[in-house]
């Protein structure tokens, strides 16, 4: 199938990214096509609310979301989201993108993309990916998404860090699995 990882971070080589190199590396090993996406590089400016689109139409910011993103989330079977959290939540610049779904919801809501999850935050506790994960859970479930796992990766600060940790493994088996 096809999968779209979409990187949020702007460190290129950062603790976020390895973990989709993993998922990716596992899901080409399964024969997947993976289209790599790095929402952080482009330009894609946030929903302005102008009901223009009427949920159901092109958006009226003729940027790289309505260039080329939006045509890339269409085709695709499978979306992965990829975030270091930032003040217990998802980094603006994929909430940006999740915000202009906004022009064709039901339509991507008929669709059943598969998703998945991988993240990363410097904390290694109970609570850091809370709201991270309540709302990629809502989210899956408003827009009738596919959840295919989550790597929720604790004491993930550094790529020195990230790099010994369990959860490099976990996202190459995600990434196998689907
Ligand atoms: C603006 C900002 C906010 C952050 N907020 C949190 C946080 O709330 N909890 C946490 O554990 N780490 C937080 N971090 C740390 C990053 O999540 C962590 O260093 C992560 O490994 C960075 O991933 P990256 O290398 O993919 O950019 C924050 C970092 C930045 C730059």
């Amino acid at each position: 199938m096809k999968i779209l990882v979409l990187k949020s971070s702007g460190n290129k080589r950062g603790s976020s990214n390895m973990l989709a190199d993993e998922f990716i590396r596992g899901a080409k090993e399964s024969g997947h096509e993976i289209t790599e996406y790095d929402v952080f590089r482009a330009d894609i400016r946030p929903c302005i609310g102008c009901n223009r689109c009427g949920m159901d139409g092109p958006c009226v910011q003729k940027d790289d979301y309505e260039k080329t993103l939006k045509g890339l989330i269409k085709a695709t079977d499978m979306i992965v989201f990829v975030m270091p959290v930032y003040y217990y939540n998802w980094p603006a610049q994929l909430k940006t993108v999740v915000d202009r779904f906004y022009s064709f919801t039901p339509e991507l809501t008929y669709m059943h993309k598969k998703t998945a999850l991988l993240s990363v935050a410097w904390d290694d506790t109970d609570t850091v990916f809370a709201v991270v994960e309540a709302y990629y859970r809502q989210l899956c479930s408003y827009m009738d998404f596919r959840d295919q796992g989550t790597v929720l990766g604790g004491g993930c600060g550094t790529p020195a860090m990230t790099r010994q940790s369990r959860y490099m493994k976990d996202a190459y088996e995600i990434g196998r699995r689907v």
